[in-house]
């Protein structure tokens, strides 16, 4: 088993890390995850998403959050988005959890939640909402960590290959 570490991201680094994220986040639609790509969604698409998220990790908005193997190449990711509205300063959401499928069922989910829940708080965001699909690992891992099932919306998003799928929002509170 592969031993990891968990790190946060600043800018600089959220940079040099897009081309990895991409990679990861590309594995994980190929191995039939519905996080928001198509099967046949061009690298560079999903590349200009990431380096999105590098501008908003420099601007403040977003908390990037990796796991690394012991040669420091990523193994997973997870996002916490601050709301940015002026009336839900306390709000973020979680968001682009990913492990990749060679990496997953060793902890390095739960460790990037923990791990996101933590900064999230120490930034001010106590209050954190996400979605997901029902019924898959991440589904599990939400209810593990004591994330609150709100419910599920039907229809909501395709699912790599085509075809509609539900998603089952969930909140958290971090104050307790
Ligand atoms: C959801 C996801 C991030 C979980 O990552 P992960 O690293 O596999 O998570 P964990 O290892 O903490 O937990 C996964 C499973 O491994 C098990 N596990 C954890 N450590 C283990 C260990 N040392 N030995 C054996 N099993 C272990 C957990 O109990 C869990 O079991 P379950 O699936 O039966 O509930 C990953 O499946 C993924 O990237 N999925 C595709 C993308 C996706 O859907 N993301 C969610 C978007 S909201």
């Amino acid at each position: 088993m592969t031993a990891f570490s968990i790190r946060r991201l600043g800018a600089d680094d959220a940079r040099a890390a897009c081309d990895a994220l991409t990679d990861i986040h590309r594995a994980c639609v190929a191995d039939g995850a519905s996080v928001s790509l198509m099967a046949d969604t061009p690298r560079e698409a999903a590349l200009a998403f990431w380096r999105g998220v590098a501008e908003d990790v420099a601007a403040g908005g977003t908390i990037l959050i990796v796991a690394e193997d012991g040669d420091c190449r990523a193994l997973g990711t997870v996002q916490v988005c601050a709301s940015g509205k002026p009336n839900q300063p306390h709000r973020g959401d979680l968001a682009k959890m990913l492990v990749h499928p060679r990496a997953q069922g060793r902890g390095i989910g739960a460790a990037l939640l923990a791990a996101a829940e933590r900064e999230a708080l120490a930034a001010g965001l106590w209050l954190l909402v996400l979605d997901t699909v029902p019924g898959t690992a991440a589904d599990r891992l939400y209810a593990r960590g004591g994330w609150v099932p709100v419910g599920v919306i039907p229809d909501f998003a395709l699912w790599p290959q085509g075809g509609l799928g539900a998603t089952k929002l969930f909140y958290k509170d971090l104050r307790g």
